[in-house]
C-alpha cells in the first residue's frame, strides 16, 4: 500500500504551496490574509488590485491540481485520483498554514481539466457563465462545482466522477463563510476595475 500512501502525500506536498500567499508576498504586498474575504486565492489576489498576480495565482493553483494528477498517472489511474484528492487537501489544509488554506477552486478546475478536458471546459464555462452574470466569484464556483459531477458522469469513467463528488465537497465545504454571505446578501462582488 505505500505507493498509494506516497502518491497521496506527493499531492498533498504540491497542493499545499500557497501560490496566492508567496506572490503577494514576493510582490511586497503584504499578508494576503489580511485583506478582503482574508483566502489565499485568486479572487481575493484581485482586491490587492493587482490583476496580474490574481491570474498567476489562479493558473498556479491549477496547475498544481493537474501536474499532481498527471504526474501520479504514470502509475495508474488510482495513483492519479489519490494524488489529486490530495492535492485538493493540501490546498485547503496545508500543513504550512496551521492546516487554514484556500478553498480549492482554482485547484479544483486545474483537476476536472486533467480529469478530462471536457468536464473542466464546461466546469470553466459554467464559472464564466455565473461570474459573468451575478459578479460573485463564490457563487460561480459553487454552481461550477455542483455541476461538475454531473459532467464527469456524462464525459469521464466512474472513478474519476467520485474524484469530482470529492473535490465538489470540499470546495463547497471550504465556502460555508461565502454560502452566509450570500444569502445574507452581503457577499463582495468581483471587480475588474483596477490595473496592474
Ligand atoms: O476562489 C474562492 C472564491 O470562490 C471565493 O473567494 O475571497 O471571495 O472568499 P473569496
Amino acid at each position: 500500500t505505500w505507493p498509494f500512501y506516497a502518491a497521496a502525500l506527493f499531492g498533498y506536498l504540491l497542493g499545499s504551496i500557497p501560490f496566492g500567499l508567496v506572490l503577494t508576498k514576493l510582490a511586497g504586498l503584504g499578508d494576503i490574509r489580511k485583506v478582503g474575504s482574508g483566502n489565499i486565492g485568486a479572487t481575493n489576489v484581485l482586491r490587492t488590485g493587482s490583476r496580474k498576480l490574481a491570474a498567476a495565482t489562479l493558473l498556479l493553483d491549477g496547475a498544481k491540481g493537474a501536474v499532481a494528477l498527471l504526474i501520479a498517472g504514470i502509475w495508474g489511474p488510482d495513483m492519479a485520483v489519490l494524488a489529486a484528492a490530495g492535492a485538493m487537501l493540501g490546498h485547503c489544509f496545508p500543513i504550512w498554514l496551521k492546516f487554514n488554506g484556500g478553498k480549492g477552486v482554482a485547484t479544483a478546475l486545474g483537476i476536472l481539466i486533467a480529469i478530462a478536458w471536457p468536464v473542466g471546459l464546461l466546469a470553466c464555462a459554467t464559472w464564466l457563465a455565473v461570474a459573468a452574470l451575478f459578479r460573485y466569484s463564490s457563487l460561480a464556483a459553487l454552481a461550477a462545482l455542483a455541476l461538475a459531477p454531473l459532467y464527469a458522469w456524462y464525459l469521464a469513467d466512474p472513478q474519476r466522477m467520485q474524484l469530482a463528488l470529492f473535490i465538489a465537497f470540499l470546495v463547497w465545504l471550504r465556502h460555508r463563510s461565502n454560502i452566509v454571505r450570500l444569502l445574507r446578501g452581503q457577499e463582495s462582488r468581483i471587480n475588474l476595475g483596477k490595473k496592474g
